[in-house]
C-alpha cells in the first residue's frame, strides 16, 4: 500500500497530496470504488453536494472500515446555499448524507461574480468553522481578484483554493498568488479529463526514463509543484498507480519541459461561464 505525504494547510491541519476526485460517480458506483481506493492507500476524499454522490461515499468509506479521522474528506457548496447563513443548512445536508459528523474542508464550489454573493457566504462559512462542522474552509475556482476581496472584506484566510490545472492549463500565476498568501492549491482534473494530454509525446519520452505512465509523471511533476491534486478513477489498477508516484523524482530540466505544454488557452470551466 501506498503512503501519501501531507502538505500543511494554514491552520495547521494536514492534507494528503494525492486524494480521490468522485466527480462523475454516483452514489451507486462511487462507494465500491472508494472501497478499493481506501485499500490501495487513499486517504483524502473528494465530493461535493453537486455530485450527488455524498451517500455513496459515505458508505464506501463505512463500507472500508477505515476509522473517520484517518480520512481527510473535502466538500463543496455550490450557487444554492450562496448568500446569508444558506451554507449552514447546506453543509448540515451534507453531513447528513455523508452521515459523518463534520469534514475536513468545506469549500465554495464557485464564486459566481455575477450574483456578488461569495462575500457573504464567505462569512458564513467563519461561522461554520466555529462550529466545528468542518475542520478548514476553502474555495473553489476562485481568481487572485475573488481572493483579494475575501482579504478585504472578511477574517478567516482560505485555506485551500480548488481549481482546474494540468500540464496544459498551468495557471501559473494563481498557483504562485495562491503560494504568496499561504493558500494551497488543488488542481482537479489533473490528467486533463483522461483525454488526448496523456498521448502527449513528451509525457511518454520523461515516463520511459522512470518506467512511469504519463499520468504519473503528470502527478508526480505537480507534487514537485507543491500542489495537492485530486485524480479521478474507476478502474483499480489505475488508482494504485496514480499513488505510485513517490518513489521516483523529476530533473528541474523535466519539470520545466512539462511547464511548457501550457498551451495559452485556458479552458473556461469557470468563474465567468458558471452563471447558476
Ligand atoms: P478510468 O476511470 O477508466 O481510470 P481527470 O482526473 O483529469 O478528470 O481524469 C479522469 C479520467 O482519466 C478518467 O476517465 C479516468 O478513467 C482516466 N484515468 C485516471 N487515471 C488514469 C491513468 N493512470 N492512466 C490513464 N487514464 C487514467
Amino acid at each position: 500500500m501506498n503512503t501519501v505525504p501531507t502538505l500543511q494547510l494554514n491552520n495547521g491541519d494536514a492534507i494528503p497530496q494525492i486524494g480521490l476526485g468522485t466527480a462523475s460517480l454516483n452514489d451507486d458506483t462511487v462507494a465500491p470504488v472508494i472501497v478499493t481506493a481506501i485499500e490501495a492507500g487513499y486517504r483524502h476524499i473528494d465530493t461535493a453536494f453537486r455530485y450527488d454522490n455524498q451517500r455513496g461515499v459515505g458508505k464506501g468509506v463505512r463500507d472500508s472500515g477505515i476509522a473517520r479521522e484517518e480520512l481527510f474528506i473535502t466538500t463543496k457548496l455550490d450557487g444554492e446555499f450562496q448568500g446569508d447563513d444558506r451554507a449552514i443548512a447546506g453543509l448540515d445536508e451534507c453531513l447528513r448524507q455523508l452521515d459523518m459528523d463534520y469534514v475536513d474542508l468545506l469549500l465554495m464550489h464557485w464564486p459566481l461574480p455575477q450574483r456578488d454573493q461569495y462575500v457573504s457566504t464567505w462569512r458564513t462559512f467563519e461561522q461554520l468553522l466555529a462550529t466545528g462542522k468542518t475542520r478548514s474552509i476553502g474555495v473553489s475556482n476562485f481568481k487572485p481578484a475573488h481572493l483579494e476581496r475575501l482579504f478585504t472584506e472578511t477574517t478567516v484566510r482560505p485555506a485551500a483554493n480548488q481549481i482546474q490545472l494540468n500540464p496544459r492549463i498551468t495557471r501559473r500565476d494563481h498557483v504562485d498568488f495562491d503560494r504568496a498568501h499561504d493558500i494551497v492549491t488543488v488542481a482537479w482534473s489533473p490528467l486533463g479529463q483522461g483525454k488526448s494530454l496523456l498521448d502527449d509525446p513528451l509525457l511518454a519520452t520523461i515516463g520511459a526514463t522512470y518506467h512511469k505512465t504519463p499520468a504519473q509523471i503528470i502527478l508526480r511533476w505537480m507534487v514537485e509543484l507543491g500542489l495537492v491534486t485530486i485524480p479521478r478513477s474507476s478502474n483499480p489498477d489505475r488508482l494504485a498507480q496514480n499513488l505510485a508516484v513517490f518513489d521516483f523524482a523529476l530533473t528541474p530540466e523535466e519539470t520545466a519541459a512539462i511547464s511548457a505544454l501550457d498551451t495559452g488557452e485556458e479552458k473556461r470551466v469557470d468563474s465567468d461561464t458558471m452563471g447558476h
